[in-house]
């Protein structure tokens, strides 16, 4: 399909956008300084932290997982049987886990995902979420597909 146009100019910081993109979910998230800051914290927790075994453009293999690190571009479907994980930006730990940061937990199998989309060991997603091609046409708009 056609890439899809998309306006970010209205998304605060801290918020989510979700749009469709080949039928499926695709998040918008600009994230905070804080957001930001969590995401070294959580490496050792992770199964892939340098995503390695997930699908992402070449310029979303870091540890923003992003273009520009303010703003998260992902689709919102687990990697495990595709459920839509629940955005829980500063939420308690689902269930026992010290080092949680916030991020994603799919309700469907309990898998945890950190502020970039990464995959917490231990859970049944096997990779990180995937980071769909996309590209800044000016600030505030970015073009997915
Ligand atoms: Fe998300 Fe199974 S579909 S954990």
């Amino acid at each position: 399909g056609a890439p899809i146009t998309v306006d970010i100019s209205k998304v605060e910081i801290g918020q989510r956008l979700t749009v469709a993109w080949r039928g499926k979910p695709v998040w918008i998230i600009r994230r905070t300084p804080e957001m930001l800051a969590s995401l070294p914290k959580v490496d050792a927790n992770l199964r892939d932290p340098n995503s390695n075994e997930s699908e992402q453009p070449a310029y979303a293999k870091n540890e923003v997982r992003a273009l520009k690190p303010e703003w998260l571009v992902m689709v919102g479907s687990c990697t495990h049987l595709g459920c839509s994980p629940t955005f829980r930006p500063d939420h308690p730990a689902p269930d026992v886990d010290s080092n949680w940061q916030g991020g994603f937990y799919c309700p469907c199998h309990g898998s945890k995902f950190d502020l970039s989309g990464r995959v917490y060991s231990g859970v049944p997603a096997p990779t990180n979420l995937v980071v769909p091609p996309y590209k800044y046409i000016n600030d505030t708009t970015l073009t997915i597909g």
